[in-house]
């Protein structure tokens, strides 16, 4: 149900086309809906409330708009907040095509993965004349141990551990009012709200569910006693994710940097998602807990579960559990 004064837009990100037979949105055919247009998508493209959008149309077309907008916005062509990763960025893949060196078929070939990967490390390999080499030092034990861990110890983190790896998050209280963090944030907004997701019986003094956490009061509250299942994940992800221990949910909430950044508060915070990462990666290690960055999986079955609200982003997760004993 859409509220009467709800504003909807038209996604930049989606094009559509048309002649007189055909109505082409996002590549599905809409011919259904060919005399709404071109009004539909000049009313909506700049934004309109919901109910202006229907008066725009003639009585008895109203009923075949209101149905237009409902599929529309199912498949994210009209948007009421700020759009998602997937709908930001997947139509950048266009415009790489012209400079895509690679067949499709590539991504879903393994040896041919594996060698893209080579040459994607190998790019700078070769030594040019006016080069300075630097003096190369040893990485610290925790800085050499690092990988990424997809298969976890089932035994049971210690309520400790736990803590410690959460740590890394904390807001300190420091005088004059102010607070501070162990990492940076644009602006030092910090707007990236984390989620714990635990499994029942692995972490200890924590029940399975969802939590949010509190960085101010370095605390969990539990939002939910739900089962995420493992096919949230795609599936080369649901051995890990049915591993480990505990994951961690990172959303972003624009309210938080938006007003100060506008839209390249997006951009930060996809920034200061990558920092935390790297920092609970670590901060994780020293407690001998593996973790696995799991850059993408169904966000929106995620958020149903979550029970996140629309301008709640989805931004990516961790999952994590002690080290398998070698
Ligand atoms: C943004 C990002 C997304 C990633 N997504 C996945 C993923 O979906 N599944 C996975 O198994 N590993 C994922 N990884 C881990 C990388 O595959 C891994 O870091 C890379 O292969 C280098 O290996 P290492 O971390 O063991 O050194 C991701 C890492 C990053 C930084």
């Amino acid at each position: 149900m859409v509220e009467a004064g709800t504003i909807i837009f038209w996604s930049y990100s989606v094009q559509w086309k048309y002649d007189k037979k055909n109505l082409i949105i996002s590549g599905l055919n809409y011919d259904l809906y060919l005399s709404l247009f071109p009004g539909f998508y000049i009313y909506t493209v700049d934004g309109i409330r919901y109910d202006q959008l229907l008066r725009s149309f003639e009585e008895d077309e109203r009923d075949l708009a209101e149905e237009l907008i409902k599929k529309l916005m199912e498949k994210n062509v009209l948007v009421t907040n700020v759009m998602g990763i997937h709908e930001l960025f997947d139509p950048q893949q266009k415009y790489f095509m012209p400079h895509n060196n690679y067949d499709e078929e590539m991504m879903f070939d393994a040896s041919k993965v594996e060698d893209f990967k080579r040459q994607a490390q190998q790019r700078n390999d070769k030594r040019e004349e006016n080069e300075i080499a630097l003096p190369a030092y040893d990485w610290d034990a925790e800085k050499s141990r690092r990988e990424s861990i997809r298969s976890f110890s089932n035994n049971c983190i210690s309520s400790k551990d736990f803590a410690y790896v959460l740590n890394g998050l904390r807001q300190k209280k420091i005088p004059d009012n102010k607070r501070r963090y162990c990492y940076p944030s644009a602006g030092g907004l910090y707007p990236i709200d984390c989620y714990l997701y635990v499994k029942e019986n692995i972490v200890e003094g924590i029940g399975g569910g969802l939590y949010f956490y509190s960085p101010a009061n370095h605390s969990l509250r539990l939002l939910d006693k739900i089962l995420i299942p493992k096919t949230i994940h795609y599936l080369n992800n649901r051995e890990i994710y049915s591993s480990s221990a505990f994951s961690i949910y990172f959303v972003y909430n624009p309210c938080f940097s938006m007003p100060k950044y506008g839209g390249m508060g997006y951009y930060y915070a996809i920034l200061d998602t990558g920092i935390m990462m790297q920092l609970l990666t670590m901060q994780a290690l020293e407690r001998n807990i593996g973790s696995c960055i799991i850059g993408d999986l169904n966000s929106k079955k995620l958020k149903e579960y979550m029970k996140l609200a629309s301008g709640q982003i989805y931004l990516g997760c961790m999952e994590m559990g002690y080290y398998e004993s070698k």
